[in-house]
């Protein structure tokens, strides 16, 4: 594992951010990506003297097709590899299918869906080169399980999950592989970076359902997992050599992931919409 080159986005906070210590623990040279992130691929850099492990944050806006390319570009122009890329960078958008506008629809889309897409396309050719290297796309238990009042975050990681299904079997023969983590509850900033839908307003038919449903999902998420938890998962991921297209993080979701597949689909829609509805 030592001196592997791994692009983590989205390392500014939360999973990411964990992600990238974790990593830089075991020895990676980890470039860890934000939008915030100032200055060259020479700045922003902290060493684990144990390990020999890095992060180097650099600027990367996934919306952006040139920001993308100049990162990815910029970490090969420095190491002349990726090994491992984390697609992570991600956020949430609350509100009902109808009172979320198209645009706000459409933003959640370019960050989960084709921020990962842009990153993939960027880093793919090189790795196809090398004739090797690991993509690892975070989606979430909303990726399989779609809940009220968060459509278009679940929808976004439907469209992940369906992404990297496809991807394996084309990258295989080129020695590429890629797969999924899902995690469940995590105790980010990801709750409150969610964005609420403009529409969501107190004028809203759904209003009185949403709130309780918002206040409910904001409660879970900051009493979940904490993002160590993800990272440990990614690692193992990193480490098999033929990791699995999904992994679960976490029992409790294990089990949902597993209830899903064998209930009528009547029962659970009764349980999910006692819990959010
Ligand atoms: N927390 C949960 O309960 C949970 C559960 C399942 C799955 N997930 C998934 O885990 C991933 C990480 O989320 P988190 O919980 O760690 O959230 P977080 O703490 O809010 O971190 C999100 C990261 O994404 C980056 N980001 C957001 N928009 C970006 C953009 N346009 N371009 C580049 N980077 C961007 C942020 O960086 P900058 O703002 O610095 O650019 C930040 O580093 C997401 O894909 C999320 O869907 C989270």
């Amino acid at each position: 594992m030592e001196n592997q080159v791994v692009i983590v986005t989205g390392a500014s906070a939360g999973i990411g951010k964990a992600t990238a210590e974790y990593l830089m623990s075991k020895g990676f040279h980890v470039y860890g990506t934000s939008r915030k992130a100032v200055g060259n691929i020479e700045d922003n850099i902290g060493y684990d003297l144990q390990s020999g492990g890095f992060i180097r944050m650099i600027p990367l806006d996934v919306t952006c097709e040139d920001s993308v390319k100049t990162a990815v570009n910029n970490v090969i122009a420095k190491e002349g590899r990726v090994d491992v890329l984390v697609s992570n960078a991600g956020t949430g958008i609350a509100g009902s299918i109808e009172d979320v506008a198209l645009s706000e629809a459409n933003y959640q889309f370019e960050i989960n869906f084709f921020g990962t897409l842009r990153v993939i396309k960027a880093i793919l050719p090189y790795m196809r080169e090398q004739g090797y290297g690991k993509i690892i796309a975070i989606s979430s238990v909303a990726g399989f399980i779609s809940i009220p009042y968060q459509a278009h975050y679940s929808a976004s990681k439907f469209a992940m999950e369906g992404l990297i299904e496809a991807l394996r079997y084309e990258v295989a023969p080129f020695g590429i592989k890629a797969c999924l983590i899902e995690p469940g509850d995590t105790k980010t900033d990801f709750t409150k970076s969610r964005i609420v839908a403009k529409g969501a307003n107190e004028g809203s038919a759904y209003h009185t359902r949403f709130t309780k449903s918002l206040a409910r999902m904001e409660k879970d998420e900051q009493s979940g997992a904490s993002p160590v938890m993800v990272a440990e998962a990614i690692y193992k991921m990193i480490k098999k050599k033929n990791p699995p297209v999904r992994s679960v993080v976490g029992f409790q979701y294990k089990l949902v992931l597993f209830l899903k597949r064998i209930l009528p689909t009547q029962i659970l829609e009764k349980v999910v919409g006692s819990l959010y509805n």
